[in-house]
């Protein structure tokens, strides 16, 4: 059973979202202002639509802290939706009374949308899929759940596993990269992180930011929505997290089904990704310049992104996710109704996001620090944090020492220079020169 793993739980629309997190070490210091920041990041961006300026995100710790420090008991998590309030009736948990069922369909019939159960399923939502697979006749009982606002539980377990990894010297931050086509030019890149982060799109590069904004407002003239691409990036990850001994420890497995499970991610790419396809090897791979300061190794570049094999490289992991548009539409597309299978001139529009790549960001970085919670622990192993610290900084001494010479049979050789110069140019080893399989 993994060591470390969540559950959320909860509607857009109903009271609260929860999450509960296991596996958390014993001893870590916690507040609920510790987990503010990411879920205030996750509600910004330019492009986002009103219901962020109805909800102000705080998690509230339910269980699993005692006196600010974890118990090392499931950890308890609640985000109250203040939404909700404009939906007690329609959202209510309990059965609804005779008279309360009559209050909904006079509020239907007198137009009220919220109450009007929805067929006009969207083209690119959960809508359709949805409902006949739960069998539902209403898609408010799919929307709810299918919609990001789940994200909100996700960022605010991640709050936790960032606190985790930050003691550990592990730091992940995202921006956002394109917006609509409009990509940020790496030479252009001249905001500081502080800057990228109060910027409107949290984009480190100015003038493609402008155009960025552009692309938004376009779409938003013309009642439409658009795309883009964050990219995560965590610094500090030692070397052997993951492995490649199976398919479902490869780290790079892991972090790639973690990002593409966040409602709107269709694509992910490590470090130079799709790129490599496009070069001759020679200008993909990162050369191993050897050992520098204090025993660390060096890569001439991170085009893998920090992962190889499945295993982190000591380079810092570089995640990038393909945010598709939006697909509630303000001016909506054709579509077709559950009931009666009859095509419909509009699909289903509700209050909406025209873009979200900078929030999709936030929840990427969420999914990586997840993630690699779970990566760590797997590796130091540890039920309190004096035990995982202690399990890391050995792992750090090792990785830092020199590597014992190899040993064949019982002896340690004495050279590895096995292979003569001319070998190496033909690829010919002692162990011959045939393909892997
Ligand atoms: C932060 C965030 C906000 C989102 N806001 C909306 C929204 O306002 N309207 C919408 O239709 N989809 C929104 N989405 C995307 C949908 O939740 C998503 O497209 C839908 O669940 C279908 O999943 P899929 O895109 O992975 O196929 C948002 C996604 C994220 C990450």
């Amino acid at each position: 059973m993994a060591a470390f793993r969540f559950l959320t739980a909860g509607e857009s629309h109903g009271p609260t979202l929860g999450v509960t997190i296991e596996g958390v070490p014993a001893g870590l210091e916690l507040t609920a202002d510790d987990l503010v920041i990411d879920l205030a990041r996750r509600q910004r961006g330019y492009g986002r639509g009103a219901r962020q300026a109805i909800e102000t995100d705080r998690a509230e710790i339910v269980s699993g802290v005692r006196h600010g420090r974890t118990l090392g008991s499931p950890i308890l998590l609640l985000v109250r939706n203040r939404d909700f309030e404009n939906w007690t009736k329609v959202m209510q948990v309990e059965p609804l009374t005779d008279e309360e069922a009559a209050a909904m369909e006079e509020a239907v019939a007198g137009g009220d949308k919220r109450a009007t159960p929805v067929t006009r399923v969207r083209p690119g939502h959960a809508d359709l899929a949805g409902a006949l697979k739960y069998g539902h006749s209403d898609v408010r009982n799919v929307l709810e759940r299918a919609s990001a606002r789940e994200t909100a539980a996700r960022v605010a377990a991640a709050g936790v596993a960032r606190r985790f990894l930050s003691e550990l010297g592990i730091e992940v931050w995202s921006f956002t990269a394109e917006v609509g086509g409009v990509a940020l030019d790496p030479a252009n890149a001249s905001r500081s992180r502080e800057e990228t982060e109060a910027s409107p799109l949290r984009c480190p590069d100015p003038d493609a930011e402008a155009r960025m904004i552009a692309r938004i407002d376009e779409a938003r003239s013309n009642g439409d929505t658009v795309g883009g691409v964050f990219e995560v990036v965590a610094q500090g990850v030692p070397i052997g997290l993951g492995s490649y001994v199976h398919w479902d420890r490869r780290l790079d497995g892991q972090l790639a089904a973690a990002v593409m499970s966040i409602n709107i991610v269709k694509g992910v790419e490590f470090g130079l990704g799709f790129e490599q396809t496009r070069r001759f090897g020679s200008a993909v791979h990162d050369v191993i310049e050897g050992r520098g300061d204090a025993g660390r190794w060096i890569h001439r570049s991170n085009n893998a992104g920090g992962l190889t094999a499945g295993v982190s490289n000591g380079e810092p992991i570089v995640v990038r996710g393909a945010v598709k548009p939006i697909s509630t539409l303000a001016r909506p597309l054709p579509s077709a109704d559950l009931i009666t299978g009859e095509p419909v001139e509009k699909a289903h529009y509700e209050r909406s996001d025209i873009s979200v790549v900078p929030a999709a960001g936030v929840v990427g970085e969420a999914m990586v620090l997840l993630t690699l919670a779970r990566a760590v622990l797997e590796k130091t192993g540890g039920d309190s944090m004096d035990e995982v610290r202690e399990s890391m900084a050995r792992l750090r001494e090792r990785l830092a020492r020199p590597v014992p010479a190899p040993t064949v049979g019982s002896k340690r050789a004495v050279a590895v220079a096995a292979s003569s110069p001319e070998d190496i140019k033909t690829g010919d080893g002692v162990f011959g020169s045939g393909g892997d399989d």
